[in-house]
Protein backbone atom coordinates (compact mmCIF):
# COMPACT_ATOMS: atom_id res chain seq x y z
CA UNK A 1 0.00 0.00 0.00
CA UNK A 2 1.26 3.20 -0.70
CA UNK A 3 1.02 5.84 1.86
CA UNK A 4 3.72 8.14 0.79
CA UNK A 5 2.83 12.12 2.06
CA UNK A 6 3.11 14.97 -0.28
CA UNK A 7 3.52 18.01 1.48
CA UNK A 8 3.43 21.43 -0.26
CA UNK A 9 6.31 24.03 0.29
CA UNK A 10 7.28 27.19 -1.59
CA UNK A 11 9.82 25.14 -3.90
CA UNK A 12 7.47 22.69 -5.14
CA UNK A 13 6.18 19.39 -3.20
CA UNK A 14 8.09 17.21 -1.19
CA UNK A 15 7.18 13.66 -0.47
CA UNK A 16 7.43 11.66 3.06
CA UNK A 17 7.88 8.29 1.98
CA UNK A 18 8.44 4.90 3.93
CA UNK A 19 12.61 4.06 4.74
CA UNK A 20 13.36 1.12 2.94
CA UNK A 21 16.76 -0.96 3.01
CA UNK A 22 17.90 0.71 0.30
CA UNK A 23 18.18 3.73 2.03
CA UNK A 24 21.30 2.79 4.44
CA UNK A 25 23.59 4.43 2.19
CA UNK A 26 21.51 7.78 2.51
CA UNK A 27 21.02 7.71 6.03
CA UNK A 28 24.62 6.85 6.36
CA UNK A 29 25.62 10.24 4.85
CA UNK A 30 23.20 12.34 6.59
CA UNK A 31 24.09 10.73 9.63
CA UNK A 32 27.82 12.17 9.23
CA UNK A 33 26.51 15.11 8.59
CA UNK A 34 24.87 15.30 11.81
CA UNK A 35 27.21 13.78 14.01
CA UNK A 36 30.08 16.11 12.59
CA UNK A 37 27.97 19.54 13.02
CA UNK A 38 27.48 18.08 16.77
CA UNK A 39 31.52 17.17 16.99
CA UNK A 40 32.37 20.32 15.58
CA UNK A 41 32.22 22.21 18.51
CA UNK A 42 33.91 19.41 20.70
CA UNK A 43 38.04 19.88 21.17
CA UNK A 44 38.48 16.40 19.88
CA UNK A 45 41.20 15.52 17.44
CA UNK A 46 39.81 15.09 13.74
CA UNK A 47 41.02 10.95 14.03
CA UNK A 48 39.19 10.94 17.04
CA UNK A 49 36.00 12.45 15.92
CA UNK A 50 36.21 10.33 12.45
CA UNK A 51 36.49 7.05 15.17
CA UNK A 52 33.52 8.24 16.96
CA UNK A 53 30.95 8.64 13.65
CA UNK A 54 32.26 5.34 12.61
CA UNK A 55 31.09 3.81 16.30
CA UNK A 56 27.68 5.40 16.02
CA UNK A 57 27.53 4.56 12.41
CA UNK A 58 24.31 2.19 11.97
CA UNK A 59 23.17 2.25 15.56
CA UNK A 60 21.16 5.47 15.58
CA UNK A 61 19.04 3.44 13.66
CA UNK A 62 18.53 0.46 15.34
CA UNK A 63 18.06 2.27 18.85
CA UNK A 64 15.01 4.64 17.08
CA UNK A 65 13.65 1.02 16.36
CA UNK A 66 13.96 -0.45 19.62
CA UNK A 67 13.20 2.69 21.35
CA UNK A 68 10.03 3.41 18.49
CA UNK A 69 9.48 0.51 17.21
CA UNK A 70 5.97 1.19 15.86
CA UNK A 71 7.38 5.03 14.95
CA UNK A 72 6.65 6.14 11.23
CA UNK A 73 9.90 6.06 9.50
CA UNK A 74 10.07 8.61 6.47
CA UNK A 75 12.73 9.67 3.97
CA UNK A 76 11.85 13.16 2.91
CA UNK A 77 12.33 13.46 -1.22
CA UNK A 78 11.95 16.67 -3.43
CA UNK A 79 11.86 15.21 -7.16
CA UNK A 80 12.47 11.93 -6.34
CA UNK A 81 15.96 12.47 -4.63
CA UNK A 82 16.52 11.99 -0.96
CA UNK A 83 16.82 14.81 1.11
CA UNK A 84 16.51 14.15 4.56
CA UNK A 85 14.79 12.09 7.35
CA UNK A 86 11.84 12.20 9.70
CA UNK A 87 10.73 9.72 12.39
CA UNK A 88 7.61 10.71 14.23
CA UNK A 89 5.92 8.16 16.77
CA UNK A 90 2.29 8.23 16.92
CA UNK A 91 2.19 7.70 20.82
CA UNK A 92 -0.93 7.03 22.73
CA UNK A 93 -1.11 10.46 24.88
CA UNK A 94 1.36 12.38 23.07
CA UNK A 95 3.42 11.57 20.15
CA UNK A 96 6.79 12.24 19.04
CA UNK A 97 9.04 13.63 16.80
CA UNK A 98 11.86 11.02 17.44
CA UNK A 99 14.27 12.82 14.51
CA UNK A 100 14.34 14.95 11.88
CA UNK A 101 17.52 15.76 9.57
CA UNK A 102 17.74 17.37 6.11
CA UNK A 103 21.12 17.08 3.91
CA UNK A 104 23.14 20.77 4.20
CA UNK A 105 22.11 22.07 0.97
CA UNK A 106 18.80 21.90 1.79
CA UNK A 107 18.59 23.52 5.59
CA UNK A 108 17.95 27.39 6.37
CA UNK A 109 15.34 28.16 3.99
CA UNK A 110 12.46 27.18 5.89
CA UNK A 111 12.02 23.59 4.82
CA UNK A 112 12.49 22.11 8.97
CA UNK A 113 9.35 24.56 10.04
CA UNK A 114 7.55 23.18 6.72
CA UNK A 115 7.78 19.99 7.97
CA UNK A 116 6.96 20.21 11.57
CA UNK A 117 3.99 22.41 10.72
CA UNK A 118 2.92 19.24 8.77
CA UNK A 119 3.64 17.02 12.03
CA UNK A 120 1.73 19.15 13.90
CA UNK A 121 -1.01 19.22 11.33
CA UNK A 122 -1.62 15.47 11.26
CA UNK A 123 -1.79 15.29 15.42
CA UNK A 124 -4.40 18.52 15.41
CA UNK A 125 -6.29 16.43 13.16
CA UNK A 126 -6.74 13.87 16.45
CA UNK A 127 -6.78 16.93 18.87
CA UNK A 128 -3.43 15.24 20.10
CA UNK A 129 -0.48 16.90 21.16
CA UNK A 130 3.51 16.44 19.88
CA UNK A 131 6.73 16.42 21.56
CA UNK A 132 10.08 16.18 20.84
CA UNK A 133 13.36 16.97 22.38
CA UNK A 134 16.46 19.45 21.55
CA UNK A 135 20.22 19.88 22.45
CA UNK A 136 20.35 23.49 23.84
CA UNK A 137 23.15 24.18 21.64
CA UNK A 138 21.15 23.14 18.40
CA UNK A 139 19.97 26.97 17.79
CA UNK A 140 18.66 26.13 14.14
CA UNK A 141 16.15 23.12 15.55
CA UNK A 142 15.05 25.16 18.54
CA UNK A 143 14.06 28.03 16.17
CA UNK A 144 12.93 25.84 13.67
CA UNK A 145 10.61 24.04 16.56
CA UNK A 146 9.26 27.15 18.08
CA UNK A 147 8.65 28.68 14.35
CA UNK A 148 6.38 25.49 13.86
CA UNK A 149 4.37 26.50 16.94
CA UNK A 150 6.31 24.25 19.57
CA UNK A 151 6.85 25.98 23.23
CA UNK A 152 9.47 24.79 25.76
CA UNK A 153 7.92 22.55 28.82
CA UNK A 154 10.64 21.22 30.37
CA UNK A 155 15.00 20.61 30.06
CA UNK A 156 17.79 20.08 31.87
CA UNK A 157 21.40 21.86 31.43
CA UNK A 158 21.66 19.88 28.14
CA UNK A 159 18.26 19.74 25.95
CA UNK A 160 14.72 21.08 26.22
CA UNK A 161 11.15 19.31 25.72
CA UNK A 162 8.89 21.10 23.63
CA UNK A 163 5.51 20.62 23.23
CA UNK A 164 2.58 21.40 20.76
CA UNK A 165 -0.77 21.42 21.89
CA UNK A 166 -3.96 21.15 20.28
CA UNK A 167 -6.02 24.79 20.79
CA UNK A 168 -9.03 24.18 23.00
CA UNK A 169 -12.00 24.41 21.58
CA UNK A 170 -13.45 27.58 21.56
CA UNK A 171 -16.23 28.60 24.30
CA UNK A 172 -18.67 28.95 21.41
CA UNK A 173 -17.98 26.09 19.47
CA UNK A 174 -18.23 24.34 22.38
CA UNK A 175 -21.29 25.25 23.09
CA UNK A 176 -22.27 24.61 19.87
CA UNK A 177 -21.14 21.19 19.88
CA UNK A 178 -23.00 20.78 22.95
CA UNK A 179 -26.14 22.00 21.51
CA UNK A 180 -25.39 19.68 18.38
CA UNK A 181 -25.19 16.79 21.10
CA UNK A 182 -28.29 17.26 23.90
CA UNK A 183 -27.31 14.19 25.39
CA UNK A 184 -23.61 15.88 26.24
CA UNK A 185 -24.48 18.59 29.16
CA UNK A 186 -22.83 22.03 28.60
CA UNK A 187 -20.15 22.80 30.85
CA UNK A 188 -21.00 26.24 32.74
C1 LIG B 1 17.15 21.19 12.36
C2 LIG B 1 16.91 21.24 10.86
C3 LIG B 1 16.03 20.04 10.44
C4 LIG B 1 16.16 22.53 10.54
O1 LIG B 1 15.81 22.55 9.18
P1 LIG B 1 15.84 23.93 8.34
O2 LIG B 1 15.14 23.71 7.06
O3 LIG B 1 17.22 24.43 8.29
O4 LIG B 1 14.94 24.83 9.32
P2 LIG B 1 14.26 26.23 9.01
O5 LIG B 1 14.93 26.85 7.81
O6 LIG B 1 12.80 26.04 8.96
O7 LIG B 1 14.58 27.07 10.31
C5 LIG B 1 15.89 27.13 10.82
C6 LIG B 1 16.01 28.32 11.74
O8 LIG B 1 17.28 28.23 12.38
C7 LIG B 1 18.11 29.30 11.95
N1 LIG B 1 19.42 28.72 11.73
C8 LIG B 1 19.83 28.00 10.70
N2 LIG B 1 21.11 27.63 10.88
C9 LIG B 1 21.49 28.13 12.07
C10 LIG B 1 22.68 28.07 12.84
N3 LIG B 1 23.76 27.42 12.41
N4 LIG B 1 22.69 28.70 14.03
C11 LIG B 1 21.60 29.35 14.48
N5 LIG B 1 20.43 29.42 13.82
C12 LIG B 1 20.39 28.81 12.63
C13 LIG B 1 17.47 29.86 10.70
O9 LIG B 1 17.80 31.22 10.53
C14 LIG B 1 16.00 29.64 11.04
O10 LIG B 1 15.55 30.58 11.99
P3 LIG B 1 14.75 31.93 11.62
O11 LIG B 1 13.80 31.62 10.50
O12 LIG B 1 14.07 32.29 12.89
O13 LIG B 1 15.79 32.90 11.18
C15 LIG B 1 18.25 21.23 10.05
O14 LIG B 1 19.01 22.32 10.48
C16 LIG B 1 19.04 19.96 10.23
O15 LIG B 1 18.82 18.98 9.53
N6 LIG B 1 19.96 19.96 11.21
C17 LIG B 1 20.79 18.78 11.49
C18 LIG B 1 20.00 17.69 12.20
C19 LIG B 1 19.36 18.19 13.46
O16 LIG B 1 19.96 18.93 14.23
N7 LIG B 1 18.13 17.76 13.68
C20 LIG B 1 17.35 18.15 14.82
C21 LIG B 1 17.33 17.08 15.84
S1 LIG B 1 16.26 17.58 17.18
Amino acid sequence: MNDDLVVDTPRGPITLRRERPEDAGFLEALFRHCALDVLELAAVAPAIKEQLVRTQLGSQTATYRTQYPDARFDIVERDGAPIGRLIVDRGTDCGCVVDIALMPEHRGSGLGRTIMKHVVGRFARDGRPVQCQVLRTNEASLRMCLAAGFVPVAGDWASVQLEWRPREPAVGAATQAASDHPETPARP
